[in-house]
């Protein structure tokens, strides 16, 4: 039988972001499974109950929903839900999706959330840019007060339960989307990524326990105590179950985001759902733009975190990337390092000056001035950033790098000894035609 959409099933419906149409769906939806989340579940049980479900978050690290909640402390301090909206990865545009289209599906999320971890205040820091998606979002919440299911007695069900949402603008940066990133720039001040231990769900926002979740995450709870755990636990791997939003973009025919269940395969999701690829098939990044590359051999590969974390690299945010032939890996390795280079905070070193070395040596390379150690010399430098930051944006841009050159080391070695590119002279799809000069 043919997956039937969840998460995204009503996106196409018209006004899916209003109140009357998300209460108007029927069977659970509509604020429904919250009610039964508050009536029917301590919150010690709905805590169990998720983890049962072997829900794992969808905002890179696929790390257990239920499990992370557990860590709050019983120190008697408030506790705040911070959710993720940043998204910044390349290759990922997942959660704003649900923002514009589905947001009461988010807030109902949120409620079930902070009844479960006690927390009396969430806040959704959102990416600045996402403007459509900032007011889509602040309307449904407006309705929500109006309607009596957020404010001082969630769903006037007189359980005592007071849950207030507040939306915050991030300025636009990706280390906002780290979470303790976005924890800083909640507090007002610069989104520097703060050392762990203490997590987040010990010491948060403005050191109150603070659980961090993702949007598709959260959204998937309405789901999980609407249809049940043991449903959820059949979509996919037990292991990590559930439907699963999949960003396909690149050199496909049909790119947007498709919901299938977790461990689809990604030859189903490239040809079936994304209409298959233009031209032929050079390489494939499984999880948004940091994680390692896949070359074609990969494509019955299960879509799922632990298969493809065996296969070599993450899941992530499942930003699957396509690349045809005409691509050269030089040039679209160029292109990430510029990225990375340039969103790095600056507060470790190796991060903010090796991120920029990693920039200018793929630079000299690409554009044919490479010295003949450079590529020994690429590795060297990423030993030296990898693992010594304070948080994952610098391997964010050592993976990419490693497994580029590994999996193409012919094409590299060409730029060196040939001074030009293997695909045919001209620079890829992602960089411009002449050479630029480095701004730094
Ligand atoms: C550099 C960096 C950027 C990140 N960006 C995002 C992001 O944009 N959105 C997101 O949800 N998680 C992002 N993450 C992951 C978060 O730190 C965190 O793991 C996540 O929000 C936890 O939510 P989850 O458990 O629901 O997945 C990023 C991590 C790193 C290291």
């Amino acid at each position: 039988m043919p997956y039937e959409p969840v998460i995204s099933k009503y996106w196409k419906t018209p006004e899916s972001w209003t109140l009357k149409q998300y209460q108007s769906r029927g069977d659970y939806w509509g604020y429904a499974a919250a009610k039964k989340a508050i009536t029917e579940f301590e919150p010690k049980a709905l805590i169990s109950y998720v983890k049962d479900s072997n829900l794992r978050g969808r905002g890179g690290a696929g790390f257990s929903t239920g499990l992370k909640w557990t860590f709050l402390p019983e120190n008697g301090k408030p506790r705040f839900l911070a959710v993720n909206a940043d998204e910044s990865e390349p290759g990922t545009f997942k959660d704003r999706q649900i923002l514009a289209y589905d947001p009461h599906q988010l807030i109902e999320g949120i409620i079930i959330c902070c009844w479960a971890i006690g927390a009396k205040h969430a806040y959704v820091f959102v990416r600045g840019e996402f403007v459509r998606e900032i007011n889509r979002l602040q309307s449904a919440i407006d309705e929500c007060y109006a309607a009596g299911i957020l404010g001082e007695d969630v769903l006037r069900l007189g359980k005592g339960f007071k849950l207030d949402i507040t939306v915050l603008r991030g300025a636009g940066a990706y280390i906002c989307g780290e979470e303790t990133g976005l924890l800083s720039a909640a507090e007002g001040k610069r989104a520097y990524p703060k050392i762990k231990p203490p997590f987040p769900a010990v010491e948060g926002f403005f050191r109150f326990p603070t659980i961090v979740n993702n949007v598709e995450t959260l959204s998937n709870l309405p789901h999980i105590v609407g249809k049940g755990k043991e449903w959820y636990l059949q979509q996919g791997p037990a292991a990590g179950p559930g439907p699963k939003l999949y960003c396909i973009s690149g050199h496909v025919r049909k790119p947007g985001v498709y919901e299938a269940p977790l461990g689809t395969k990604l030859r189903t999701l490239i040809d079936e759902y994304a209409g298959g690829v233009i031209g032929t098939l050079k390489a494939i990044i499984p999880g948004g733009s940091s994680m390692p590359i896949f070359t074609p051999d990969k494509l019955d590969l299960a879509m799922d975190f632990d298969t493809v974390r065996s296969a070599g690299s993450f899941l992530g945010s499942a930003g699957v990337i396509v690349m045809n032939d005409s691509v050269c890996m030089v040039n679209a390795l160029l292109n990430l390092a510029k990225f990375y280079h340039h969103e790095s905070c600056g507060q470790c070193t190796p991060c903010r000056e090796g991120l920029g070395w990693l920039e200018k040596l793929v630079h000299r390379l690409e554009f044919g001035h490479a010295h003949d150690n450079d590529l020994d010399l690429i590795k060297e430098v990423c030993g030296m950033i990898s693992k010594r930051t304070i948080c994952l944006l610098s391997d964010s841009l050592v993976m990419p790098v490693e497994s580029y050159m590994k999996a193409f080391f012919k094409e590299f070695e060409y730029h060196v000894k040939e001074k030009k590119c293997m695909t045919g002279g001209q620079p890829g799809v992602w960089a411009p035609c002449e050479e630029p000069a480095l701004a730094r």
